[in-house]
């Protein structure tokens, strides 16, 4: 309650401006909770969405100031049509061209995580940014000098005194700032959305209802919910040696963690190519025929992924393949891809 009058407060602060405006800006923070998604596990309440938190959090995002040479920004990596995922780079393109060994993840619908990264390795949102910055490869930065850097600028105390009612910059105002906007980032508008909600919009084609049934038999054991991912960690035969990126097993140390990636969220699969933790496919076409017939055995192979005969892999004949990425194309979401006000 203390929050929603707080939100209240802050609305009616900028209810000063012309009523365009303020439109916009109450659209800009306005966190929609799907009917279609599960309750988040992000605790808004202990870090309210307010327009001056999400443009602060927003500036932050597209700053290269963050780096240490200020060259590298996060959405040079996470670029807002491609749902924040980095377009054409098998794995993360960072600082001085250097090459990490990962696939720059989506950034959507955060709230509903219950882990970070493909390894699980970061339980919370808010300390998310604090990797990117840090690594080697990507950022290279001293979050103190980092911080230093928004404490000179000509502009960053007075946002953090609108977001904060404080000028103080500290490592937790500047996290919470990074998670309101990615908070906001939400993206449940898709056709198929609209058909399981029953909004207008909401067609779908003879070709991708079967599609949709057979994502049903054959995918959502692991794709699971609407949100398309049950959280968990496994491994879907990618490798058959691991040694080069050991996925969970570098968080947990467990060797039956070897080789197990956390299983990512198939919304605006058609815009975040390329796929995988290592980025080894560029088609959902390739996708698929990994799934049917290019699965690889090792100790740690998901048993969904072994056939009672012993065969490996999901059976699939070329026409359900077909339906299915019909299906997986009904997960466009358009207006979350466009949306203005996340892009720069
Ligand atoms: C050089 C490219 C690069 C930059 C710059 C970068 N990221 Fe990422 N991001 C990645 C990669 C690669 C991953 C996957 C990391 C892993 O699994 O180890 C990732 C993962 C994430 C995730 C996790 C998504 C999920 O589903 O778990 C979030 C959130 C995120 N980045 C936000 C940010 C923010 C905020 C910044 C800026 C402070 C940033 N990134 C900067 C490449 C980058
Ligand atoms: C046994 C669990 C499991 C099943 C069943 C499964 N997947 Fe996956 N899927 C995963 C995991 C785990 C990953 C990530 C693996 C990695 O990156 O190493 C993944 C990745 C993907 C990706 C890449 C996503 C991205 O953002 O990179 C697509 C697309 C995909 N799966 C589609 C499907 C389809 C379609 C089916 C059904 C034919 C299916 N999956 C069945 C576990 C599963």
């Amino acid at each position: 309650m203390k929050n929603l009058i707080l939100l209240l407060l802050l609305l009616a602060v900028v209810g000063g401006a012309c009523q365009k405006e303020k439109d916009d800006v109450k659209t800009a923070i306005a966190v929609v909770i799907p009917d279609n998604f599960p309750p988040p596990i992000y605790e808004l309440s202990a870090n309210p969405v307010t327009p001056e938190g999400f443009a602060l959090g927003k500036k932050l995002f597209y700053d290269p100031i963050l780096s240490r040479d200020s060259s590298i920004s996060c959405a040079d990596c996470h670029i807002s049509y491609a749902a924040f995922s980095h377009p054409d780079h098998s794995t993360s393109h960072g600082i001085d061209n250097q090459f990490g060994k990962r696939n720059a993840q989506a950034v959507q619908n955060m709230i509903w995580n219950t882990t970070f990264f493909w390894d699980g390795g970061v339980p919370n949102l808010d300390l998310v940014p604090l990797n990117p910055i840090q690594n080697p490869l990507e950022m290279d930065e001293n979050p103190a000098i980092a911080l230093q850097k928004l404490r000179r600028s000509s502009f960053y105390p007075s946002m953090f005194y609108n977001a904060f009612g404080t000028e103080e910059i500290t490592t937790a105002r500047f996290l919470q700032a990074m998670s309101q906007f990615m908070a906001t980032l939400v993206s449940a508008n898709s056709r198929y959305d609209h058909f399981v909600r029953k909004e207008s919009g909401g067609m779908m084609s003879t070709e991708e209802l079967a599609g949709l049934e057979l994502f049903k038999q054959k995918c959502q054991s692991c794709h699971a919910t609407d949100l398309f991912t049950d959280n968990s960690f496994r491994n879907n035969g990618i490798n058959s040696d691991f040694s080069f990126d050991k996925g969970r097993n570098e968080v947990s140390t467990l060797p039956e963690d070897i080789g197990k990636f956390r299983v990512p969220s198939l919304r605006n699969i058609e815009a975040t190519a390329p796929y995988m933790h290592n980025g080894k496919f560029s088609t959902l076409e390739s996708v698929l025929d990994h799934y049917a017939s290019g699965v690889k055995q090792s100790a740690t192979l998901d048993p969904l992924l072994i056939q009672p005969d012993g065969n490996l892999g999901i059976p699939m004949t070329a026409d359900e393949k077909i339906k299915i990425i019909a299906f997986l194309n009904t997960l466009t979401d358009e207006d979350f891809l466009r949306d203005t006000r996340f892009a720069e």
